[in-house]
């Protein structure tokens, strides 16, 4: 059975390397032997789409079907990790996928704080397109705001139905947590109390903590329940979603995350521009350690970089630890500032982009490190139960530390700032805090 649907879906393998300008390029970045079979995957997928649309097809088809598509997907992934360079031709790939696999899902539903706020303007039109979840998942975003920003939310509502993208099976507008919560599979903690004039940290930690353990208490009781994932963006990001989780005893600690994943994009961008690569894809095993502030610690002790055909220390490629201690490392730590200054408003495209890529890694899985703030089980000895970001692998909707990593003086130096930092953050809303 599975071996026929195979024929059918992969029948009509066009070559497409029949232009000179494509074979030029592949010549000089990669080998074309290697990949020249692979780079026919739209045309699988679109093959796999008429399957599904023009045959009646039984359930042990289907599955079939959806295992075919997978392993295609798999091997655009592998194409993408053994060719870096080759990241922006194969960006088409994901294209192809969108469009012809949209509705071979379930739908994930999806709940999404602060909806109509700067973050949520940028981040809704990409989860509804299927930038997090993938082309073939539908999904269902269950929106939810103060009552004062209903009406905006409605307008973002309406825009979002006029792009009639084919990954959006349903939108939900609301003030009411149970309701943007109920059976969720992931929630998107953005919205959060604004710092204003003269407010002081202490208030600011004080104020969002009434916020994360009333949605926190939420979540416990109308989420899906122990297989949904809350990533948390307000912030304290850490440490709202320290409370959060204290707060929904029903959905395991690990299952909660608090977003870093803007300040290692910031790093590769930055390591990327400074060491003049072709794409940010050029560079692995980078990370953020640590809490989302100025604190925060990123990482290029065991970073390399792709130069000449192969993987080396990015440290000795770099050879200027003066660059690294004293421009970079404040820069990344300080660039929401800096992004403040310049356009008066904190970052909000970036931060949606990079929170898109947290969701995807932790669904989809990754092959290389990423960073993500999440529930400490004491690695690296930090305290057990505090949300700290490290290098993570994600697999099966899962993450791993990555282990026995070697600390010099100076990188433990900067992870034991940070530390305490959200020591004394946790302390100060210790009466938020159930029993883990
Ligand atoms: N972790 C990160 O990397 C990162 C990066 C950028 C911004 N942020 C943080 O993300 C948060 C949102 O940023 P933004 O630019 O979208 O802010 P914004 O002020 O434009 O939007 C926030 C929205 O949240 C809503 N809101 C406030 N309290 C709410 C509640 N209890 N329930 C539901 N909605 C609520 C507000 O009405 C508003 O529409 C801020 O806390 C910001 O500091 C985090």
């Amino acid at each position: 059975m599975k071996e026929e649907l195979l024929a059918i879906a992969l029948k009509d393998p066009l070559a497409s390397l029949d232009d000179a300008k494509a074979k030029a390029f592949f010549d000089k970045y990669g080998s074309i032997e290697a990949i020249e079979g692979k780079l026919r995957l739209p045309n699988h997928v679109t093959s796999v789409r008429h399957v599904w649309r023009d045959h009646e097809l039984s359930n042990e088809e289907v599955a079939a079907l959806k295992d075919i598509v997978g392993v295609l997907q798999k091997t655009h992934a592998q194409l993408l990790s053994a060719h870096p360079t080759l990241a922006g031709i194969l960006s088409r790939n994901e294209s192809h996928f969108r469009e012809a696999t949209a509705d071979i899902n379930e739908p994930i539903r999806v709940a999404v704080t602060g909806a109509s706020g700067n973050i949520g303007y940028a981040l809704l039109y990409r989860l509804a397109s299927g930038d997090a979840f993938g082309p073939r998942t539908p999904v269902i975003l269950q929106l939810l705001e103060l009552p004062g920003a209903l009406n905006a939310l409605q307008g973002v509502e309406m825009e979002l139905r006029d792009c009639a993208f084919p990954t959006l099976r349903d939108v939900i507008v609301t003030d009411k947590p149970e309701v943007a919560f109920a059976g969720v599979d992931y929630a998107l903690l953005v919205g959060a109390q604004p710092r204003s004039k003269g407010m002081e940290r202490a208030d600011l930690l004080m104020k969002n903590a009434e916020i994360f353990t009333v949605q926190g208490k939420a979540l416990n009781a109308h989420a899906k329940g122990k297989d949904t994932r809350v990533i948390v963006v307000g912030n304290p990001a850490n440490t709202n979603a320290l409370i959060a989780q204290r707060n929904a005893p029903k959905i395991p600690p690990a299952n909660f995350g608090a977003m870093t994943r803007l300040d290692h994009t910031r790093g590769l961008a930055q390591l990327s521009e400074k060491l003049q690569l072709t794409s940010t894809t050029e560079i692995k095993n980078f990370c953020i350690w640590g809490n989302h502030s100025a604190t925060q610690f990123p990482d290029i002790s065991h970073s390399l970089v792709f130069k000449n055909g192969q993987w080396k220390s990015l440290r000795e490629e770099l050879n200027d630890e003066a660059w690294n201690q004293n421009t970079f490392i404040p820069d990344v730590q300080q660039r929401g500032a800096a992004i403040i200054k310049a356009r008066g408003a904190s970052s909000a495209a970036s931060a949606a982009s990079a929170l898109i890529d947290n969701v995807r890694e932790w669904h989809s899985g990754t092959t290389e490190w990423t960073s993500c703030g999440v529930h400490s089980n004491g690695e690296y000895g930090v305290e057990k139960g505090l949300f700290f970001s490290y290098p993570l692998i994600f697999n099966n909707q899962k993450w791993n530390v990555v282990p026995n990593l070697h600390m010099n003086a100076f990188a433990q130096e900067r992870i034991d700032a940070t530390h305490k930092e959200l020591r004394e953050e946790r302390d100060a809303v210790a009466k938020f805090l159930p029993k883990d």
